[in-house]
This record gives C-alpha cells, sequence and structure tokens, in this order.
C-alpha cells in the first residue's frame, strides 16, 4: 500500500481541464462516479470574463464541487478580475494555464508560451492571489520547443513559486509552439516523467501533481510514490468508470462505489432538471449524453450502448430514458 492512499490531499487525484470537453454537465457526470475526485472546468479565457457573457462561462452546478476554474490570460490585472469573479461564482480554485500550444491561444501570447516568461507568470500569479482567497495553481509544460534540459522547467517554478504559488500540475511533455497541432501536442513530443519527480526532489514543500498519459491505478500508484497528485486528462473521459474506484482506494471512502447503472439512472433527474430549467429548445441532451458515451468501455454491447446514445432520431425526442433504452440495449448485445 502505498502511504499516499488515504491522505487528506485534496487534490490526489483529478481530471484535467479539456476544452470542449470538461463542461459542467461532463463534470456533474463526473461527480456521480467519483464524489472526491478534483475537477476542472475547461480553460475560460479573460476575455471571455472581462469583455463577454459571465454567467455563460461561469456557472456551475453545486454538485460539481471541489470545482476548480482554470483560466487563460496573461495580463495580471485582467487574471485577477476572472480570478475575483471565480472566487465570487463559488470555484474552489483558480488554476492558471500555461500549456496550452494551440496558435489561437499563443496570439493573445498565454497558454505554453508563458512557460518563456516565468517572470510575467509569477505577476500574473502575484496579482490572482493578491485578489482571492482560494488556491492559486499553475498547469504548465515541462518545456518548450526544443528545450531538453531539465533547469527551464526549475526555474519556471522557481520564480513562480516566489509568488507564492505551491501547487504545481505537470504536463510531463513539452509543447511544441510551432508546427504540431494542440492534438499532436499531445501525443508527440515525449513524457518525462523524471523532471516532474525531480521537481518534487527540489521542492519538496510543493504540491507537484503529474499529467500525461497515465491510465490505470497501477500507473496512478506508482507515480503517486512520487509525488502528490496524479490528474487524468482523456482516459477520464474516453472511459470515465475508470473512477469508480478512487473514492475508496484512494480517499478512504468507506461507501460503496456507484454501479454504471446507478450513474445511469442518477444523470436522469439531472437532464429533466434541466430541461425544465432550459426548455427543450434551449437544451438539447446530446449536450449531456454525448459525455456519456464512454460509461461502459470495455463491457461486451459498449458498442450497441454507444449506438443508442448517438442515435440522432432518438436524441431529438429529448427523452431522458433514452439512457435506460441504451443500459437495456447493452444487456442484450451482451
Ligand atoms: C479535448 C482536449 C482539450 C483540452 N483542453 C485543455 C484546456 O482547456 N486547458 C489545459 O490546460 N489543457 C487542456 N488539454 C490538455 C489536458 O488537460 C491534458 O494536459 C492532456 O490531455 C494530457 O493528459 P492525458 O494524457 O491524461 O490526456 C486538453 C486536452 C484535450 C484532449
Amino acid at each position: 500500500m502505498n502511504d499516499k492512499k488515504h491522505s487528506k490531499n485534496k487534490r490526489l487525484l483529478s481530471v484535467a481541464p479539456m476544452m470542449d470537453w470538461t463542461d459542467r454537465h461532463c463534470r456533474v457526470f463526473h461527480r456521480h462516479i467519483s464524489q472526491h475526485t478534483w475537477l476542472y472546468t475547461e480553460m475560460v479565457t479573460t476575455g471571455a470574463l472581462v469583455y463577454g457573457d459571465v454567467e455563460r462561462h461561469l456557472r456551475f452546478n453545486d454538485e460539481e464541487h471541489p470545482v476548480a476554474l482554470q483560466l487563460g490570460g496573461s495580463d495580471p490585472a485582467d487574471l485577477a478580475t476572472s480570478a475575483r469573479l471565480g472566487e465570487k461564482w463559488g470555484y474552489d480554485e483558480i488554476n492558471l494555464n500555461c500549456g496550452c500550444p494551440s496558435e489561437r491561444v499563443q496570439k493573445g501570447a498565454f497558454g505554453a508560451c508563458l512557460m518563456a516568461e516565468p517572470q510575467l507568470v509569477a505577476d500574473c500569479v502575484k496579482a490572482m492571489r493578491d485578489a482571492v482567497s482560494i488556491d492559486v495553481t499553475v498547469k504548465h509544460r515541462i518545456g518548450i520547443d526544443q528545450t531538453e534540459s531539465y533547469d527551464f522547467v526549475r526555474d519556471f517554478v522557481g520564480t513562480v513559486a516566489e509568488a507564492g504559488c505551491r501547487t504545481f500540475i505537470v504536463h510531463a511533455r513539452n509543447a511544441i509552439l510551432k508546427g504540431l497541432s494542440p492534438k499532436e501536442n499531445r501525443e508527440v513530443p515525449p513524457l518525462k516523467y523524471e523532471f516532474a519527480y525531480q521537481l518534487k526532489r527540489d521542492f519538496p514543500d510543493f504540491e507537484i501533481i503529474i499529467n500525461g498519459g497515465i491510465k490505470t491505478e497501477a500507473e496512478i500508484d506508482l507515480h503517486l510514490q512520487h509525488l502528490d497528485g496524479v490528474m487524468l486528462g482523456r482516459e477520464a473521459y474516453h472511459n470515465p468508470f475508470v473512477m469508480a474506484g478512487f473514492d475508496q482506494r484512494y480517499y478512504g471512502d468507506t461507501r460503496a462505489p456507484k454501479s454504471r447503472e446507478d450513474v445511469l439512472e442518477a444523470m436522469i433527474p439531472y437532464i429533466q432538471a434541466q430541461l425544465a430549467r432550459h426548455g427543450a429548445q434551449g437544451l438539447k441532451i446530446n449536450s449531456i449524453t454525448r459525455h456519456m458515451l464512454g460509461l461502459m468501455t470495455g463491457l461486451p454491447g459498449a458498442r450497441a450502448f454507444r449506438q443508442v446514445l448517438s442515435d440522432s432520431k432518438k436524441l431529438s425526442l429529448g427523452d431522458p430514458a433514452l439512457l435506460r433504452e441504451a443500459a437495456a440495449r447493452l444487456r442484450i448485445a451482451a
């Protein structure tokens, strides 16, 4: 047994911020699978909050807690304003994105290119910390472009820490700013977990969380021998039931985990409540059920389940009982 298990560390396990994926509906779904796993929003830019529709970007459901708001930006004053809004709306943490390599984000001069400007990141962190009383954390890569040396990320963390940041989420591969798409940037640059381990050795008092390519409890256990937490991205989305045992195994929760069917049933009243609030015109149930396609991953009949949940005719009826039909089809197909 790993001595980090049953730890009180609230961010021991987390689901990564993922644009278009980890929206509020997805987070409610994930919350029904694990009560304790720390959840992140998609990245919200400071522009969207300073000039846009704040409610659209920040509203979330009470049952999502604990949930962190990830911000994208590089202007300390705008980040402070956005962080303050995040705290006011009830988020449990503010996270700054220093890892996104997309060209659109680079044009705004934030995301991964901020790793080249550690002092600016420190200024941003300071401005946000001065504005809020919740944790301010940073998610970053281990380098940008052709940087090979560990010193780059060590100096980045050291400088940002001077502004008081104590939690660093390390996507353990470089970001290539030119020539690779965001998707390739999550696959091509090699993972170097050792860099994150070395950060923990160099900064033992900081909370260092690792991210990138992690899929199984065996892998999580290995990382927790070196680090304070593990963040799962794509695996949590495509195979969300991987989180089913997390509460018991890592947070010491003694309640029995929900079955897949329990999770489906729990989502039905949620969809009904959303329909009641937004109306069938305002909310297509596909915007919720699309996040649930992976629930049966690995089971015989999973394909039949996905087919029902992807059937546009059935979805257009807007009846959440479709979830029961999908489960029944899975049982027949299995
Ligand atoms: C569809 C998608 C959207 C993403 N959007 C964000 C984002 O908004 N902010 C961010 O910091 N990382 C984003 N990421 C990167 C993930 O947070 C994570 O760092 C990456 O997927 C590596 O972890 P994994 O191998 O466990 O998926 C995104 C990843 C995916 C697949």
